[in-house]
């Protein structure tokens, strides 16, 4: 029972969580190809490989930029969408449930501005959509991710093997994100 966020934008304090735009180019383009950045996430894409596919980012459904509210610099980016169903990581038995996943540019590090996207997002979700659980998956080296989850509080349910490296599976009700 899944169906993602309706909002175009989601305000708070110091962030501006929004569809992609123009602007955003050198910002996405800086994510998808730093090595520090995609180090836990099957290393950097090649440039040209990301300059194809960026045009259709702004279209994907759930898919979402982060930006400063006050000047709209480029953050990062974060996705509350359906996981595809035939990728290992389940809590339901058919799959497809909501999951979150966030990434910021490195400068952006060490601010809480992922928690506080994260935070503005999920409410706006638990006010909006249905009851369901809501996954979190990273690679279980991965510390920054797994800190983030933990404080949102997700639980750490499960954990397993893909793309050559241990996986952890957390899941929140989204319930708990309702203010
Ligand atoms: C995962 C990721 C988004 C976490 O970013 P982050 O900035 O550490 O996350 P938060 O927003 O929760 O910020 C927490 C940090 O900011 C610090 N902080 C500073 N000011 C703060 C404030 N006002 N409020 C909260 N935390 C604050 C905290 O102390 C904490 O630092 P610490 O980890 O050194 O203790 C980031 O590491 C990243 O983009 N990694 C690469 C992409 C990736 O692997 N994504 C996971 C895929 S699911």
């Amino acid at each position: 029972m899944t169906s993602t966020l309706s909002a175009a934008a989601i305000e708070s304090e110091r962030v501006v969580v929004r569809k992609a735009r123009d602007a955003d180019r050198d910002g996405l383009i800086e994510v998808f190809t730093d090595p520090e950045v995609r180090r836990y996430l099957g290393g950097p894409r090649p440039r040209a490989q990301v300059e194809g596919f960026l045009d259709h980012l702004g279209a994907v459904e759930g898919g979402y930029v982060v930006a400063d509210r006050e000047t709209d610099a480029f953050f990062g980016m974060l996705a509350l969408a359906p996981r595809d169903p035939d990728l290992p990581g389940h809590v339901t038995p058919e799959g497809g449930e909501l999951e979150l996943s966030y990434v910021l540019r490195q400068a952006a590090w060490g601010r809480g501005l992922a928690f506080e996207a994260t935070t503005a997002v999920l409410r706006a979700a638990a006010r909006e959509l249905p009851e369901q659980p809501v996954l979190v998956v990273t690679q279980a080296a991965n510390q920054a991710a797994r800190k983030l989850a933990g404080r949102l509080g997700f639980e750490e349910v499960d954990t397993f093997e893909a793309h050559d490296a241990a996986q952890v599976l957390a899941v929140a009700p989204l319930g708990s994100f309702r203010e």
